[in-house]
This record gives structure tokens, C-alpha cells and sequence, in this order.
């Protein structure tokens, strides 16, 4: 959620800033603001609602015209979405932008509010910029009480205003996550930047610089980016950028080469992201597996990951979050039928406070597209704690649990800007199957015949993915009786029930029609309560082995008024009148079961797409929510 940016060079700062912000867009957001410094003061810009918002009052109120400055989209957790409480926030001498929540702002304020502070919005954010005031004053080290703006009558500190120091000593009091842009009004040309538990990254160009919360927002003036790690300090001056630790000393970071380019984050002619992401999926699958296949089957010892180390895991956790969770579950289905090794697929937000009984002999792998998840780098760093493996199946290659775990697979689904997560979800389960096979080859339950035939299948699902995409024409019909319901349930068994769960959530979070997943043997023991007449009930029924249990729980629900939509192999038959709507997937009878949720998945999300679509939703911003969940 929300985006920061952060300009120094020789452009029109505000409009570097309102192009960044606009590429930020899918982070979710619900007001925006600048903050620009002209000559040696600074206008702030802001506003609630979206960018076109801000553009509008940047028309009605005349642009700031400077060359360094801050932005902000936020994604609101202390005081309503409304102009006051958009950010910059400044008492005069210091502006700030806030990504985060600062858990202990109450004590803060009260603590301000002593010193003589005064407050206007109700953000927790806005106490940042008065406790970096107070310490950038010297107030700290008055004889007594600080003055803030405006009285004359209180000593001023001996000491020089000192920034750098304003910025360590207010970080050291402050709990809980922020990513911080700042702007000291004595300091015209700098721009300031601190994090902790959420992104900054710093974009390095010729004779300009770029603080944002993730890549896309530079990425049209410079490729090349360092990663600011938590309680480092960037200073952006015209002489360049300076890094520093909380000690204030100078560290030495290394710079990275972005390696994909503006337009693989761009629509390219789709009327979304979310379809034109649904459309990368066999390539993308494709591009993933080749980056962890040599001679045919899968090879982790590059990574660390070793047979070795396979054959001593007692048990595998998978820890994430919403559909990264939901890959999990597929990947703990394939690891536990082929290796026989037990696999717990954990919620990281209760994971995280469970007390969880994991240890030195457990693997525990942390599934996330942005990497920044902040309950799932809390995972990590419990997991970590306890002196187990971890392992990141991660699509941000700088990200932080990309960084910190012992061992990282990178997918490679490329950008992923739709709110709804598809493309990633697709790569996270092919690494998760090539995972289970090598598990199995390494545990000696199968032979290398065997892992690379499986391989070669998994290579094959590109095809089948490619197949469903071609008949979408049948998804957008499936949409077309969704559109009205109030709810729906998907249910199936085994890989169907996991399959199940990301359709419903695909489903729900981008049409806000009520859906739940159940598994389909569970359903009769309460739920099916809540069918009646015209409930639409989407059966994944593509496990064949499973396939007469999943009938009869179709005919039960068929029974009580339900509309039966099923999803199943071509060819699949079934009684009169059980079903309403067959969407039949071409993928031949040749692809294992256990495989077939690559090919599957697409389906689903295509009919939560054009649901979305035909309810008049834009599916790549869904309402309430946010593309990286980095606070609580
Ligand atoms: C998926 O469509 C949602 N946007 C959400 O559930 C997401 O999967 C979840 O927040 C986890 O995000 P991550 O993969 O970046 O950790
Ligand atoms: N907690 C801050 C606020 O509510 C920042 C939220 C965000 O990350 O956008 O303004």
C-alpha cells in the first residue's frame, strides 16, 4: 500500500513526482500530495482521491516549480482518507512523507504536545515531522522546554541544525514500520530518506536522484537503483548520494541494474494489467522453470539448496499470505504425495504470534510476489529465530525476504501490477512442483526417470495454459451468470479444494460478490445451509480419482436449488441435470492430475476478471485494497 518518491536533479520536479506516483497507482491508495522546494521554501500540494485529484488542483493552484522535492499516495490506517490528513505532513521547518504505522505515535504526541507541538490532522505520521523537528532544533538539549515555530523567547541549542542527527535520534524512538521521505526547509537542494520494514529504494541517474517504494517509479530516467536496508539513512544532494547507518556512518552499498524495463510494466494494448498478466502466464512459467531446470529436471544446489539438505528436512512449513498462502497449499498437496515429507501451510499472520513448534531440522519456505509482505518477513525472521532453513519463492529480487532468507528461488513473473495476484501465483506453484520433485528424487522415493518425466509435464502445462487462455470466450460467458449473484461458493477435493480457494479469492477481492471455497466433502456439515434456489456453486472437478465423491457433492447442493457450474477435464461426464454449465479444459488426457492446477487456475481467474469487468470494476484497483501489504 501507498507509494513514496523523492526527486533531486534538474528536471520539473513536480511532474518527476506525479509520473512516479502515477506508476505506484496499483499499490492502492486513497489521497496523494507533493511537497517541492521553490528557492529556499517549500509548497505542499495535497489532497484526497486519486492522482487525477491531484492534477486537477495542481491545474487550479498553479504547480510548485523547483527541482527537489517529496510525494505521497497513502493508503490510510491513522484518520480518515481527507485533504489534512493526506500526506506531506510538515510544522514549517521539517515535511515529511510516511509509508507504515508508527505504533507508539500516541506517546509521541502526548510527549510533543508537552514540548509545546500543536497537530492538525489525526495520522500518526504527522508526529514524525515534529519529533524530527524537535531533534533537528536541538530542543533536546535545551535547559528546558523547546519552543516550536514562531516564539523567540527560548534558548536556541549551541549546536548547528543537524539533519543527519534529527534522523538518528528520531528513529530511535519510534516503533512499529515506516519508509520515510524528508525535506529539511534549510537544506534546498536535499532530499532524505530512512526505512524500517518498508521498501525504499534509491534510483541513481546522471546528475539526478530518486528515492520511491518500488522501481517502476524511475524506471524511465535510470535503471540503475541501490536498496536502502532497514535503519539506513540516504542523503540526495547535488553532489550525490550519501548512505549512512543509524550510527551516522558512511556505509558503501552496491548498485543494481533494474533488469527488465518500463514497458514490461505497461498495459502493451490490454485493456488491464490483470489480463494482460493472465496472458504473460506460459511464458512466464516457461521463463521460471528454465531458471531452475538443468538437463531436464530440477537443480536447487546452485542456491544451496542441496539433496543433502533435502533428505535431513523432518518438515516443511510454507508460510504466506492471501494467494501466495493458496500456492502453498498446492505446493504442500505435491511435496507430501510425492515425498512423503509432512508440510503445514501457516497464515504468516498467525504464525507470526502462535508460538509455532519449529525448529533447526525444519524448512520453512516464505512464498511472496512483492517480497514485502510485513507479516510474512515477520515469519522470516521468526523462523530464522528458531534456527530453521528458509527458503524465499520470491518474484522481487531485491526484496526483503528475497534478501533475507538463507535461500532464495527468484520467479520470474516479471512486474505484476494488478491488485489481484495471477501471473506470480502461477510461477509460485511451478517452483513449488519442481521443488516436490526434487524432493522425492532426493529422498530416493523416485527415480530421475521419473522427475524428468514430471518435468517435461510441467514444461507442457505452458500449452495448456495457452489452450484455456484461447477459449476465454467461455469464461466471459461463465461471468456473464456471475455477475448478478449476491454469493457463491467453489468447492472441490484435494488439488480442486486448493484450486478452489485462490478462484474464490480471485473471485471476491475484484467483483465484491461474497464467495466462499469449501472443500466439497465438508460442505454437508453446516454450510449447505446457506444454499438455496440460484446460488451459483463453481465445482473444480478436475481429480479424476476423487471425481465420483466430488458428483455426489455437487447433486447434494444441486438438490437444494443450487447452480451447478463445473470446471473438469474435457470429456468429463455427468449425470442429467447435474450441471448447468461445463466449462470443459482441452488439456489432454496425458497431463498428470496433480499438474492440472496451472491450466486450471487461469480459468478461474479469467471468470473473476470478466466478473469484474461486466459489474463495471476495474479490476486492477480494487476498492480497500493494496498490492504489498507492508503493514500490519
Ligand atoms: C492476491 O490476489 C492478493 N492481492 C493478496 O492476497 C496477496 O496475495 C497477499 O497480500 C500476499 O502478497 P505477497 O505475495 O506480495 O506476499
Ligand atoms: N499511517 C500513515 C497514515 O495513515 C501512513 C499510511 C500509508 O502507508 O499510506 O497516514
Amino acid at each position: 500500500m501507498c507509494g513514496i518518491v523523492g526527486y533531486l536533479g534538474r528536471r520539473d520536479c513536480a511532474d518527476v513526482l506525479m509520473d512516479g506516483l502515477e506508476k505506484l497507482e496499483y499499490r492502492g491508495y486513497d489521497s496523494a500530495g507533493i511537497a517541492v522546494f521553490e528557492g529556499n521554501s517549500i509548497r505542499t500540494v495535497k489532497t484526497r482521491g486519486k492522482l487525477k485529484c491531484m492534477a486537477q488542483k495542481l491545474a487550479e493552484d498553479g504547480k510548485p516549480e523547483g527541482f527537489c522535492g517529496i510525494g505521497h499516495t497513502r493508503w490510510a490506517t491513522h484518520g480518515e482518507p481527507s485533504d489534512i490528513n493526506s500526506h506531506p505532513h510538515s510544522n514549517g521547518r521539517v515535511t515529511i512523507v510516511h509509508n507504515g504505522i508508527i505504533e507508539n505515535y500516541a506517546e509521541l504526541k502526548e510527549f510533543l504536545t508537552e514540548k509545546g507541538y500543536s497537530f492538525v490532522s489525526q495520522t500518526d505520521s504527522e508526529i514524525v515531522a515534529c519529533l524530527l523537528d524537535y531533534y533537528y532544533t536541538g530542543h533536546d538539549r535545551m535547559s528546558w522546554g523547546a519552543s516550536p515555530e514562531g516564539r523567540t523567547d527560548a534558548p536556541q541549542s549551541k549546536l548547528a541544525p543537524d539533519p543527519l542527527r534529527a534522523i538518528m535520534e528520531t528513529v530511535k524512538e519510534l516503533h512499529g514500520s515506516y519508509a520515510l521521505g524528508i525535506l529539511f526547509k534549510d537544506f534546498p537542494d536535499r532530499v532524505y530518506a530512512t526505512r524500517k520494514g518498508s521498501p525504499i529504494i534509491v534510483g541513481l541517474g546522471q546528475e539526478e536522484y530518486f528515492i520511491a517504494s518500488d522501481i517502476p517509479a524511475f524506471l524511465k530516467y535510470t535503471k540503475d537503483y541501490a536498496l536502502l536496508d532497514d535503519d539506513e539513512i540516504v542523503c540526495m544532494e547535488k553532489s550525490g548520494v550519501g548512505f549512512y547507518d543509524v550510527h551516522g556512518i558512511a556505509v558503501k552499498k552496491q548498485i543494481h541494474t533494474a533488469d527488465w524495463d518500463i514497458e514490461q510494466a505497461q498495459k502493451c494494448g490490454f485493456p488491464h494489467y490483470m489480463l494482460k498478466e493472465i496472458h504473460e502466464q506460459p511464458e512466464v512459467v516457461t521463463k521460471t522453470l528454465d531458471s531452475i531446470v538443468t538437463d531436464g529436471v530440477p537443480d536447487f544446489s546452485g542456491i544451496g539448496l542441496t539433496d543433502e539438505l533435502l533428505r535431513g528436512v523432518k518438515r516443511v512449513f510454507v508460510v504466506a499470505c492471501g494467494t501466495a498462502m493458496y500456492a502453498g497449499i498446492v505446493g504442500k498437496y505435491a511435496v507430501e504425495k510425492l515425498a512423503r515429507v509432512p508440510v503445514t501451510t501457516e497464515i504468516a499472520s498467525e504464525f507470526r504470534y502462535m508460538d509455532p513448534i519449529v525448529g533447526e531440522d525444519d524448512l520453512v519456505i516464505l512464498v511472496s510476489q512483492s517480497g514485502e509482505t510485513a507479516d510474512t518477513i515477520a515469519s522470516l525472521e521468526l523462523a530464522k529465530s528458531r534456527g530453521a532453513r528458509t527458503l524465499a519463492v520470491v518474484n522481487v529480487k531485491y526484496s526483503a525476504i528475497a534478501r533475507g532468507s538463507d535461500m532464495f528461488i527468484h520467479t520470474l513473473a516479471g512486474p505484476e501490477i494488478a491488485v489481484a495476484s495471477t501471473k506470480a501465483y502461477s510461477v509460485q506453484i511451478a517452483v513449488l512442483y519442481a521443488l516436490a520433485f526434487r524432493f522425492a528424487y532426493a529422498r530416493g522415493i523416485m527415480p530421475e526417470s521419473e522427475m524428468k518425466r514430471l518435468t517435461a509435464q510441467l514444461y507442457g502445462t505452458s500449452k495448456a495454459i495457452r489452450d484455456v487462455i484461447d477459449n476465454k470466450d467461455e469464461c466471459q460467458f461463465i461471468a456473464s451468470q456471475l455477475m448478478n449473484a449476491e454469493k457463491l461458493f467453489f468447492i472441490g477435493r484435494g488439488f480442486d479444494y486448493a484450486l478452489s480457494l485462490e478462484g474464490s479469492l480471485k473471485l471476491k477481492e475484484i467483483t465484491y460478490i461474497h464467495s466462499e471455497a469449501y472443500a466439497a466433502g465438508e460442505l454437508k456439515h453446516g454450510t449447505i445451509s446457506l444454499i438455496e434456489r440460484g446460488v451459483p456453486v463453481i465445482t473444480v472437478a478436475t481429480q479424476r480419482h476423487v471425481l465420483a465423491k466430488t458428483v455426489s457433492n455437487m447433486e447434494e447442493v444441486k438438490a437444494r436449488g443450487a447452480t451447478i457450474i463445473a470446471v473438469c477435464r474435457k470429456g468429463t461426464e455427468f449425470a442429467e441435470g447435474t450441471v448447468d454449465i461445463k466449462l470443459e479444459l482441452d488439456i489432454g488426457d496425458e497431463l498428470d492430475d496433480m499438474l492440472i492446477p496451472l491450466p486450471t487456475v487461469c480459468a478461474l481467474q479469467l471468470i473473476a476478471y470478466y466478473t469484474s469487468v461486466q459489474r463495471g470494476i476495474d479490476p486492477d484497483k480494487p476498492r480497500n485494497l493494496a498490492k504489498s501489504v507492508t503493514t500490519e
